[in-house]
């Protein structure tokens, strides 16, 4: 049997929009005709969980069907236990996952044990940031009076650690790939300076970047039907089609294409 391709969401930045590309991947992915599991680590706010639980709960209540993954759920009494309990479950929920095309992760807006040992375990790392030097902060340290970019930070060393711990116990590499959140289109000249930033820490820690993704209504105004633009069709219709949809279709196709995934044609 081939082994799950595992992607983990991360960026220790909180709010930068894991959640929300964690469903749209997954989503994305189910569309494609795979077989996705997907693992919350945010045991606490469990994000994950609760929009496939709105996704059961409209699907059925609406008597229609879309595609669901298999969830490994990590309980919230978790959270009260010793790291090595919680390490342990994770790894046992890797396993029960072990027959799945992909393992998409999701974690949560802080360093934590649990999230250093899912970015241990990666693929594919996938970090969204907002198009702000805010977010870049945890990625790069630029001079205040420059702003050229002065080292890598926070979570580059994570993923760095991460790499280095992958490549020691598998001998295997981790692609990584950056891509900016909810862009305005009004922000040109921030846009343009934190763009160049980005570009310079890609070349230093090596990520790669991918298309961004707009600010837009649709990306969360299906979640409380557990349903993503993916899933729009005909019958399933929460909320009025509009051009809207159509570029944020777009937008994802786009995303999905440059994380190079091993999806069939359907995709
Ligand atoms: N491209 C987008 N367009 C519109 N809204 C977005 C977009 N991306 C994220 N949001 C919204 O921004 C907020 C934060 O997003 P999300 O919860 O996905 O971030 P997160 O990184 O998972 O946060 P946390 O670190 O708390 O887990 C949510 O209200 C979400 O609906
Ligand atoms: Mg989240």
């Amino acid at each position: 049997m081939t082994q799950p391709k595992v992607i983990v969401i991360g960026n220790e930045k909180g709010g930068a929009g894991k959640s929300t590309l964690a469903i749209h991947l997954a989503t994305g992915l189910l569309h494609g005709g795979a077989s996705v599991s997907v693992l919350d680590l945010d045991i606490r706010q469990q994000s994950l969980g609760h929009f496939f639980a709105n996704r059961r709960a409209w699907l059925a209540a609406n008597n229609q069907s879309a595609p669901m993954p298999r969830e490994h759920v990590l309980e919230a009494k978790l959270a009260a236990q010793p790291e090595d309990i919680v390490l342990a479950r994770f790894l046992s929920a890797l396993d029960e996952a072990a027959s799945s095309d992909f393992i998409l992760i999701d974690t949560p807006g802080a360093d934590t044990a649990l999230s250093r040992a899912a970015h241990g375990k990666a693929d594919l790392i996938v970090t969204p940031m907002n198009d702000s030097f805010v977010d870049f902060d945890t990625l790069g340290v630029v001079d205040p009076v420059t702003l050229e970019l002065k080292r890598p930070s926070l979570y580059s060393e994570t993923v760095w650690n991460s790499r280095k711990l992958r490549a020691m116990e598998s001998g295997l590499s981790i692609d990584w790939v950056v891509l900016r959140n909810r862009l305005a289109p009004t922000e040109a000249r921030n846009r343009r300076r934190v763009d160049e930033r980005v570009q310079a820490l890609s070349r230093r820690v090596g990520f790669r970047i991918g298309p961004g993704l707009r600010d837009r209504v649709i990306y969360r105004e299906l979640f409380p039907f557990g349903l993503t633009v993916a899933d729009l069709s005909p019958s399933i219709k929460p909320v009025a089609m509009s051009l809207q949809h159509v570029a944020a279709r777009q937008e994802l196709r786009a995303l999905m294409a440059s994380l190079n995934l091993p999806l069939g044609s359907a995709a």
